[in-house]
């Protein structure tokens, strides 16, 4: 992976050259979405760094980014072979591998088919809070919350719920911090071959994270395996397990994927389905009670629109353009996926004049989009109403779509519409019956802590108050 020549009449990309080693990860590691979106004001669109003994090509600009993903996409879609990627699923998994193949798209099909079958609902988060906030002054909501995301995609993945306080759904879902931070784009051990040589507490707890994982997941299936009904199909395990069955019936189909490869699919769903709703829900927290006029507003309109009698709908999201602009501009503004999960070139090519290798590195910088000046104005500034027509009536959806959080292309995540609907429905159903604040004096630390999915630091001081009482649920 040594940086190559460029063929005669193409130019490499551009880029800091110098302290090939050590230099580029030291400086990487304190937020490197950053210190890219920095280098690329000055290299360009297209430039290529080097981390510690790898060369990596970073992608930046909507424009340069679509042209990537999207028009030459196949040359784009390949996963690098990371030293921590071939640690989550056994190497096996359909997000991390480097599989890109017929296996690959047989397998990414699949599990779209596999998703598309169910739908969701939330609402014991309200009762769990104002439960809470009777037992002390002020709460962590990101606790709860999580445990209540993984609940969704559980059902989902499993038809069914795990208690809030069992221990092995909590052993799993508590610890994902030390998932985020390996995975990230730029894990030193990733590109530094030798630190996978000495002790590494986060690299262990990994491990510990990804058996654990599987053995979480791997119970459940078997308990389907054992009930299975072709007829009565209840979840995406079951639906999985229909395609390994129907798979023997066929035999030679176009694409035959051994059996381990399409029941372990439920990893990546729902490994990919829980961080990220959880994280997108607790930034939108942390905003709320930083700007309580927010909050205001769409209580407001989820007032006017939905009314009081009965709970909010995945049917009302169209009607309110106000919670919608919150939520993208949380999801523009926090940019909590600063990247996407690393790329790889699958064949040489070139991309804007610029030669790259195939089996090149490469990182989509998502944060350098959604606060480029080119794009927006004044993009450090938390404004909903940039996304809305003068009268606040719509949503603008050119802007809507200027905002990169899910990747694009033939890698653009599967879950994107899923993942949207709970943000959606967890958020209205909160902020309709709850009033969020932070305990007075203390205030809401919005640094973000750097990894695949950036957090916040726990915040032990949120408070809720009832808005009125409701008389049943529906
Ligand atoms: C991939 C974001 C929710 C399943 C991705 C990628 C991003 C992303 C940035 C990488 C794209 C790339 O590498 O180019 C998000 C965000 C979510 C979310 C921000 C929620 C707010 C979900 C949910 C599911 C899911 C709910 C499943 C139910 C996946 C899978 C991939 C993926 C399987 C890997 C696709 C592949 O490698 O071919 N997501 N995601 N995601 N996501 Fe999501």
């Amino acid at each position: 992976t040594r940086r190559q020549h460029a063929p005669k009449g193409l130019r490499s990309p551009p880029g800091p050259r110098g302290l090939p080693m050590l230099g580029s990860v030291l400086e990487l590691r304190k937020d490197p979405h950053l210190v890219l979106t920095r280098l690329s004001r000055k290299y360009g669109d297209v430039m290529e760094v080097t981390i510690g003994s790898r060369p990596v090509v970073v992608l930046s600009g909507l424009e340069t980014i679509k042209q990537a993903l999207v028009r030459q996409a196949e040359d784009f879609m390949g996963r690098p072979d990371l030293y921590s990627f071939r640690h989550v699923t056994d190497g096996q998994s359909l997000t991390f591998s480097t599989d890109t193949g017929e296996m690959w798209k047989a397998r990414r099909k699949l599990a779209q088919n596999a998703l598309k079958t169910f739908s969701i609902a939330a609402s014991y988060l309200v009762t769990k809070f104002l439960q809470l906030m009777e037992e002390k002054q002020s709460f962590d909501p990101y606790r709860y919350m999580v445990v209540s995301v993984a609940n969704v995609i559980c059902a989902i993945c499993f038809g069914k719920r795990y208690d809030h306080d069992d221990q092995e759904l909590l052993s799993v879902v508590n610890v994902v911090d030390e998932f985020v931070d390996v995975t990230a784009a730029g894990n030193p051990a990733d590109f530094i071959p030798l630190l996978r040589y000495l002790p590494s507490r986060n690299m262990d707890s990994f491990l510990d994270f990804n058996k654990r994982f599987m053995k979480l997941l791997q119970t459940a299936v078997e308990e389907h395996y054992q009930t299975f009904d072709k007829n009565n199909i209840r979840d995406v395990t079951d639906s999985l397990i229909e395609q390994c069955v129907e798979k023997k019936a066929e035999a030679n189909g176009a694409t035959q994927i051994p059996n381990e490869k399409i029941i372990n699919l439920v990893n990546d769903i729902f490994g990919a389905g829980f961080d990220t709703v959880t994280t997108a829900l607790s930034w939108s927290l942390m905003y709320l009670v930083t700007y309580p006029h927010m909050q205001k507003k769409i209580q407001a309109e989820l007032d006017q629109t939905i009314g009081r009698e009965r709970r909010p709908r995945l049917s009302d999201r169209g009607m309110l353009p106000y919670t919608e602009a919150f939520i993208l501009e949380m999801f523009r503004h926090s940019s909590f996926m600063p990247f996407t999960i690393p790329h790889s070139t699958t064949r040489d090519t070139v991309l804007n004049g610029y030669y790259i290798p195939k089996d090149r590195c490469v990182f989509i910088n998502q944060w350098q989009v959604n606060h480029d000046e080119k794009l927006w104005k004044d993009p450090q500034a938390f404004n909903p109403e940039r996304f809305l027509n003068a009268e606040g009536t719509e949503v603008n959806k050119v802007d809507a779509e200027k905002v990169m959080t899910f990747g694009l292309g033939k890698r653009r995540c599967i879950g994107e519409n899923i993942g949207k609907w709970e943000v959606f429905l967890f958020l209205s159903t909160l902020l309709q019956q709850l009033e969020f604040s932070i305990q007075d004096g203390k205030k809401a630390d919005m640094t973000p802590i750097y990894g695949l999915s950036m957090k916040h630091k726990r915040c032990e001081h949120f408070q809720v108050k009832k808005r009125f009482s409701m008389k049943s649920s529906n």
